[in-house]
């Protein structure tokens, strides 16, 4: 299969950097002529994603990298991975369950892994306590044109 286009950033687990991986994955996907919905779709699940990493990952008093992936294959497949080093998930099973949360219950959905699981064709979660996370998000867009 082959590889149209790759690309990998680090950025720190600031807030801010929730939209800037957003944006980043909307403009990487454009090329392969996604529709509006599969944008909207991979937008929202790298979100996610990327905000597990900047909430989760790292305690208050500690900053570290949170690393992004992307991959494109000329079957229209995208390949997108947020890795991040921080404490890691104890019970990864549990913590994908739809309104499991952490942090606290008002402010936060625990719908997180539910809505990547709904808009992606496939994610993988692997999580080793002590030292970070990785999860993994593919999706094969439904008709690529120009390839
Ligand atoms: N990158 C991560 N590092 C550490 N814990 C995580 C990470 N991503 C998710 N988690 C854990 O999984 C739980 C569920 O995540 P999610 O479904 O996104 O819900 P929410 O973010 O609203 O809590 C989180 O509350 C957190 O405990
Ligand atoms: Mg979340």
């Amino acid at each position: 299969m082959e590889r149209i286009n790759r690309i990998r950033i680090e950025m720190l687990c600031r807030s801010e950097n929730e939209a800037l991986a957003r944006n980043i994955a909307a403009v990487f996907t454009a090329p392969l002529d996604p529709t509006v919905e599969e944008v909207t779709e991979i937008k929202t699940a790298v979100s996610e994603a990327v905000s597990n990493a900047i909430l989760h990952a790292y305690r208050e008093d500690m900053e570290g990298p949170v690393y992004m992936e992307m991959e494109a294959l000329d079957s229209g497949r995208i390949i997108i991975t947020i890795e991040d080093e921080g404490v890691g998930i104890q019970d990864v099973k549990q913590a994908m369950e739809p309104l499991f949360t952490t942090g606290d219950k008002r402010e936060r959905s625990g719908m997180g892994f539910t809505v990547m699981e709904s808009f992606m064709d496939k994610i993988q979660v692997e999580s080793t306590p002590g030292k970070g996370t990785k999860v993994t998000l593919i999706k094969s867009l439904d008709r690529i044109h120009g390839f």
